[in-house]
């Protein structure tokens, strides 16, 4: 799906009348960013976006290389690599 001028409105404002946004973004140790994906609005569930994007076609073609794509905070183990993203999207 993607959000043309006249579709932004019905979009992006939800039931709470409040503009809203589902971004996902992928940064590095370095916090550099590798990856956004912003059009989507922000009832949008996480593994939708994933789904539709690149990014997803990048990992099953190998095209990451030797790496690991870590998300979401609900895995303990990952707390550390979510800080990273929290840390690049305040940077
Ligand atoms: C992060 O990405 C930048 C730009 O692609 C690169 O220069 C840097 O080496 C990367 N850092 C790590 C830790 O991979």
């Amino acid at each position: 799906m993607f959000i043309t001028d006249s579709h932004i409105k019905e979009e992006l404002i939800n039931r709470k009348g409040t503009f809203s946004m589902n971004v996902q973004v992928v940064c590095n140790a370095s916090l550099i960013f590798q990856n956004v994906v912003a059009r989507w609005p922000g009832s949008t569930h996480d593994a939708t976006i994933f789904t539709h994007s690149d990014l997803k076609d990048y990992c099953e073609q190998g095209e990451l290389g030797n790496r690991w794509l870590l998300g979401d905070s609900g895995y303990p183990s990952h707390i550390k690599t979510r800080n990273t993203i929290e840390r690049c999207i305040g940077v």
